[in-house]
Formats: C-alpha cells, sequence, structure tokens
C-alpha cells in the first residue's frame, strides 16, 4: 500500500501504552490477573455499572466461557442472527450445541426480535444477540422473551463497548456478555477481550472455566489452602503485557469514543442526500441508542453497484470492505445442518453492504471526495 492510500483499518494509538507495559515489565508479573488485569477489570466494572468482569484474551474466549457457564449440553439449540462473526457460533458448536439462525432486521441489522419466538422449541436453552455497528439490539423485547421462555441471553457485544441502550451500557443487559480489544475494534489491546457476568451465582463458576477448570483465583484470594481441578474449563485470560496496554486504552476510552463519533456524524451529513435519491441507506440508530461509532456503512440496491463502489476507491487507493458472510451459508453449516432455511434480509444485507475507514487519523475529505465522484456516477 502506498503512502497515498487509506487503509480500511488503522489501530490508534495513546501512546500511553508502552509506558504501562514497562510498568508491567518492572513489577515482574507477566502472567494473568496481575496489577493492570484489575484495574482494567475495575474500570470497565466501574464505568459501565455491570456485574463481574473478567478479561479474556478475545471476545472469542469470552463466548466460549459463556457456552461452558450456561450449562448447556449436546443437543441444545441457542438462537442467533446469521449475520455475525463465526466465534458468535463456533463458541456454542464446539460444545455439541446447534445454532439456530433468525434473520436481522433491515434498518439496524440486529437480530429481528419479531421472528425470535417462531424459533423457540423445547431444546432452546440460550438467546445471543449481536449488538451489529455498536447500535444496540431491541432489548426490552428481547429480555422478556428471554425471561418467558427461561432462557439464558448472551450479549456478543464484540462491537459495542461503551454503547447504550435507553442510558445503559451494553453488556449490562445480559445475564453474560461478551466485549472485543481485537485491533479492528475502538478500544484495543491487539487481542483481547473480557466477559462480563451479571448473574451473581455464575461468579465462581466463571473463575474456575477461566482458570483451567481450577480453583486458583479462590486460593489466590486466600480462600481455600490449596487449589484442585474442580470443573471443565480452559486458559482464557490475557497476560499482565496485554493487560497493560488496554490500560494505555481505557484511560482515553471516552475520547477515543466521541472522536470516532465527529468521524461517523461527519460520513452520515456527507451522505444524506445520497440517500433522499435512492442511491444507498445508510445506517439508522434509533432513539434510544448512543451507538460507539464503531462502523460506517452503505447499503446499495444492488451486488453489482457494491461491487463498481469498492472496486472504484480501491483504483483510487481508499479501502472499502464488505462485511460478514452469512453463517447458514457458510461450507461448515451446508455440510452439518443441510436442511437450515435462507434468512432474505441478512443474505440481501450481506450482498450489497460496504464498510468505509473508520480510524482516528485517517483523511476523511479525501476518503468523501472519491466517494462523492464515484457515487455521482451510479
Ligand atoms: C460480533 C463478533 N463477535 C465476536 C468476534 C470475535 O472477536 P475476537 O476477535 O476478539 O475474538 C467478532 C470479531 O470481529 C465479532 O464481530
Amino acid at each position: 500500500m502506498s503512502a497515498k492510500e487509506v487503509p480500511f483499518n488503522k489501530p490508534y494509538l495513546t501512546g500511553d501504552e508502552i509506558r504501562f507495559i514497562q510498568d508491567a515489565h518492572h513489577r515482574g508479573q507477566l502472567s494473568g490477573d496481575g496489577y493492570y488485569t484489575g484495574l482494567c477489570s475495575q474500570w470497565i466494572k466501574n464505568n459501565l455499572n455491570c456485574g463481574k468482569v473478567l478479561l479474556t484474551h478475545s471476545c472469542t474466549a469470552a463466548l466460549e466461557m459463556s457456552a461452558l457457564l450456561g450449562n448447556l449440553s449436546e443437543g441444545d439449540e441457542v438462537i442467533m442472527p446469521s449475520y455475525t462473526f463465526v466465534s458468535t457460533a463456533n463458541a456454542f458448536v464446539l460444545r455439541g450445541i446447534r445454532p439456530i439462525f433468525v434473520d436481522i432486521r433491515p434498518d439496524t441489522l440486529n437480530i429481528d426480535e419479531t421472528k425470535i419466538e417462531a424459533a423457540i422449541t423445547s431444546k432452546t436453552k440460550a438467546i445471543v444477540v449481536v449488538h451489529y455497528a455498536g447500535v444496540a439490539c431491541e432489548l426490552d423485547a428481547i429480555i422478556a422473551i428471554a425471561q418467558r421462555h427461561e432462557l439464558l441471553l448472551v450479549e456478543d457485544a464484540a462491537q459495542a463497548f461503551l454503547s447504550k441502550y435507553k442510558d445503559e451500557y451494553l453488556g449490562t443487559f445480559g445475564n453474560l456478555a461478551t466485549f472485543s480489544f481485537h485491533e479492528t475494534k475502538n478500544i484495543i489491546s491487539g487481542e483481547g477481550g473480557a466477559l462480563i457476568i451479571n448473574e451473581k451465582e455464575l461468579f465462581v463458576r466463571s473463575e474456575i472455566i477461566r482458570e483451567k477448570g481450577t480453583n486458583r483465583s479462590q486460593f489466590f484470594r486466600g480462600e481455600i489452602d490449596k487449589y484442585n481441578w474442580v470443573d471443565l474449563g480452559s486458559s482464557f485470560l490475557p497476560g499482565e503485557i496485554v493487560s497493560a496496554f488496554l490500560w494505555g486504552q481505557l484511560k482515553s476510552a471516552f475520547k477515543i469514543t466521541s472522536t470516532r463519533i465527529e468521524y461517523w456524524n461527519e460520513y452520515h451529513l456527507a451522505f444524506s442526500s445520497y440517500e433522499a435519491k435512492g442511491i444507498l441507506t445508510r445506517p439508522w440508530v434509533p432513539s434510544h441508542c448512543t451507538h460507539n461509532a464503531h462502523m460506517y456503512y452503505l447499503i446499495f440496491e444492488k451486488p453489482d453497484v457494491r461491487s463498481f463502489f469498492i472496486k472504484e476507491m480501491k483504483d483510487r487507493g481508499i479501502h472499502c470492505v464488505f462485511h460478514y458472510v452469512p453463517l447458514h451459508n457458510s461450507p461448515f453449516v451446508k455440510g452439518k445442518f443441510p436442511e437450515v432455511q435462507s434468512l432474505p434480509v441478512t443474505e440481501r444485507v450481506s450482498d450489497c453492504l460496504v464498510r468505509l475507514p473508520m480510524w482516528i487519523g485517517m483523511d476523511q475529505s479525501l476518503i468523501l471526495k472519491h466517494a462523492k465522484e464515484v457515487l455521482n456516477c451510479i
């Protein structure tokens, strides 16, 4: 990529990360659950006003912990959107659980809450929602369904750190919730994530699952005199260097979010006339949701218009990309669950959506100049 090209993503560094990494090095504890893991977990808990926070090495790990914590077993079913990252489903399929895919709403691109109840069977044990682009799902309706059918609710909030639904932070609504701090997200640590446990009864088991199935966390707190293998588990915690990096980001998390919102608003204004002309559809954020500007996307009427836009932008050095390939149409799902039905909104959105560069420091006026030139040819 030449110096003049605009990549789709560039990780933003606050400049504090290296200082905290050096300090972690001096402190001498490099394995997990040291000083910086404690600071980050406390920051998230205090600012989100959520339940227990366990840092993980990825959102994928936090989702896998959710599948273990939910006490789901082989043959159970979990309802989720197909328009999501593979980890949302994989975490459960790894435990022999069957994903049941529900279509998305054409406006927010989140799971269509009006279609969830029809997908519930006697085998359904959980609903996993994904807050796409950092915009909340219709949580009031979804929580009511989960309570009515006594289902576990997991928020896959990978993209939704510091977004809100009706003035409460995402990650505080589900029995469990997961965040990603992968370098493509707003707040990053390279790879990284967190599991939020909002259900007190799951606190002890969540620590055990994260520590290889042992009660080592209780031992380190001096609550027991030796630790033992007591349950299923794996190694889901990040080392202190990763947590130190994350601390360098969390201290600027609100500033990072507000800067991204300025870019998002600039895009939104610039594309309004094209939406009015019927060339594209812009993202929609319900008035009761506060988003975190994780992503800016456009949806075209037809896939070939989307391909034209991506190619023309690439020729001008601006890298725009499509997003999720629906899981229900993936080779894995087609091979394992061949009877899966088509999901028209998911398929159309996946074929027609393009994401624009969104990172702090990008030359937005250059991107918009080229985007407008390309859109004027459509
Ligand atoms: C909705 C969703 N869930 C889970 C993940 C996995 O996150 P991680 O890379 O931190 O494992 C992603 C990654 O982009 C995602 O978009």
